[in-house]
């Protein structure tokens, strides 16, 4: 099966340089994308039906590359296929391999590549792997996981926290030892420290390279090793909570991110290697600066092809602070490397309400949501997109009775969990918005009769129709997907972020007002250009804009970005 290279036909010729560098990848949750056998839960059919919205190769449809797809194979459930109970299978809710087939296959069709989460830090307390370590402390797969006596009776080894709450330590009557779980006690973490497991796990990275799957995106891979001697972590202030949660009143130096870490990812290069055209993205910490990110690279050869760079989605809506952003993880990517830049995933709260301020109205929010996609589609590097993003969509009120996510359960009300960016997508006016005939899993939006597929399509002031605007546009551009990137905004108002993209004669520049009143800025035109033109604004009638011969001269509304484009050299 290796290969399937006459689906992957079609996937090649449209494209220049790597996919995964010229693409752009959309990511689905499962369960919430569309259920196609009406119980409620999202699954692979669904995702199947729906695949000619991400990309039918014309331009009505979104226009994605690939996608990537949350867990799909046999879980418990505990923290929603986050922990696997079988690497190598299809959880039933989901479908089976036939239809995963099916789903490759018509996915390439469109030349939609697709890419499976991988959880190789810790397995489902259910897999055979656990069982059988768990079984004595003879078993042959008892060093498969981090199994330690207590430092005392019933005191834990050491004092490592989980990052979902509690101590990593569980204790383990049959076998009279503790097991380290980095998540939940249900997620028992596996020992990278042993060469079995390691072969283990790489066979299960050759079984989905070998149906067809163009990749991986890696789950906290900075978790895989932890100090051999299990040192006490010290105590300080660390975090996105800045010590509100226990966890984050240590620095991590022993249970994370420890420099073993690259041999292994060096290995996994090797494996993916072994395939044409596959790439693997990791998860990296939230809380570090874009050098932490940007390490798992390696020199941007030999490691992981991608690693999302966190600080960037968590920033906070200001000029200064996207700038500096996007400057630290240019400063320090590689020479080889490729940076990518996102917005949105499961685990954190939708951008277009993150980014806003309390009580604002629908309309700045959206204005601002389509100028933050203006930034995510146009910079250097590999945009990925969260289903329902393109829609605007809302962070889902969930009432505490529905509450499906064990981070929302555990720390209600101070930290209301991840629910709420995993709504079902709203795809129609109809009940449970087109996603289900039956009630969903988890509540639909309150705004779904007017905010789903079929009412923003064919609406040109939407902020569907501007996403595909945008994709198409960096379909069209090579100097969006591969050009130089640089600063335009030396002179510029504090409020406007300007930069241009340049790919040998053909240039871009990009104007984005992070201010809810309009600017009027003046940019010199760039030397090469003999001229420009206005490509696209995040409003319908842009106006105040005069192009000169030396400089421009625009009037930005509230939230506003433009892109203009360089013709010809003087
Ligand atoms: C990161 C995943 O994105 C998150 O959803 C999950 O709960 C943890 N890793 C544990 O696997
Ligand atoms: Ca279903």
């Amino acid at each position: 099966m290796q290969g399937k290279d006459e689906d992957r036909s079609r996937v090649g010729e449209a494209e220049e340089g790597p996919w995964w560098k010229e693409g752009i990848v959309y990511q689905i949750y499962p369960r919430s994308f569309y259920d196609a056998n009406g119980d409620g839960i999202g699954d692979l059919a669904g995702i199947i039906e729906k695949l000619d919205y991400l990309n039918d190769g014309t331009a009505g449809s979104l226009g994605i590359d690939a996608i990537w797809l949350s867990p799909i194979y046999p879980s418990p459930m505990y923290d929603f296929g986050y922990d696997i109970s079988d690497y190598c299978a299809i959880d039933p809710v989901f479908g089976d391999m036939k239809t995963f087939d099916t789903l490759i296959e018509q996915a390439h069709k469109r030349g939609i590549r697709v890419i499976l989460d991988m959880v190789f830090n810790h397995s489902s307390h259910l897999h055979p792997w656990f069982i059988e370590s768990s079984s004595s402390r003879q078993s042959p797969k008892r060093d498969w996981y981090i199994w330690r006596d207590g430092r005392s009776e019933g005191r834990p080894p050491n004092n490592w926290l989980s990052a979902f709450g509690g101590s990593a330590w569980e204790w383990h009557e049959g076998t009279g030892q503790f097991y380290y779980h980095s998540f939940l006690k249900e997620q028992p973490d596996l020992n990278w420290w042993n060469p079995d497991l390691r072969g283990a796990v790489y066979d299960v990275m050759r079984f989905w390279l070998d149906r067809g799957v163009d990749g991986f995106r890696l789950d906290v891979v900075h978790f895989y090793v932890k100090d051999r001697l299990f040192r006490d972590n010290p105590r300080g202030m660390t975090g996105l909570t800045k010590g509100i949660l226990p966890y984050d009143r240590y620095r991590h130096l022993y249970d994370r991110d420890r420099p073993e870490g690259h041999e292994i990812f060096k290995e996994m290069r090797t494996v993916t290697n072994e395939y044409p055209d596959r790439m693997m993205v990791g998860e990296t910490p939230y809380e570090h600066g874009a050098s932490t990110a940007v390490s798992y690279l390696g020199d941007g050869t030999d490691e992981l092809h991608l690693a999302f760079y966190f600080k960037f989605l968590l920033a906070r809506w200001r000029r200064r602070t996207y700038r500096a952003r996007i400057d630290d993880l240019y400063r320090v990517i590689p020479e080889k490397g490729w940076p990518c830049w996102v917005l949105n995933n499961h685990d954190v709260p939708r951008s277009i309400d993150r980014l806003a301020r309390p009580f604002e109205a629908e309309g700045r929010r959206e204005a601002r949501a389509k100028a933050a996609a203006t930034i995510l589609l146009t910079l250097k590097g590999t945009p990925f997109l969260y289903y329902g993003e393109e829609l605007g969509m809302r962070n889902g009120s969930i009432p505490r009775s529905r509450l499906r996510d064990p981070l929302g359960k555990r720390y209600w009300p101070v930290y209301k969990g991840r629910d709420p960016a995993r709504t079902p997508m709203q795809w129609g006016p109809r009940e449970h918005a087109g996603f289900s005939t039956v009630e969903p899993w988890l509540p639909v939006n309150a705004d779904y009769r007017r905010r789903n597929v079929e009412c923003l399509a064919g609406d040109e002031t939407s902020i569907l129709e501007y996403y595909k605007m945008l994709i198409r546009l960096r379909r069209e551009e090579r100097a969006l997907r591969r050009g130089d990137f640089e600063w335009a905004d030396g002179s510029m108002s504090d409020c406007c972020l300007a930069y241009t993209r340049t790919y040998g004669s053909e240039g871009l520049l990009v104007v984005v007002n992070f201010s809810a009143v309009p600017q009027a800025v003046r940019i010199p035109r760039p030397a090469a250009w003999g001229g420009w033109r206005l490509l696209l604004s995040t409003h319908p009638r842009p106006r105040g804009i005069v192009l000169g011969a030396e400089d421009a001269h625009l009037r930005l509304e509230g939230f506003e970005a433009l892109v203009l484009k360089g013709e010809g050299r003087p």
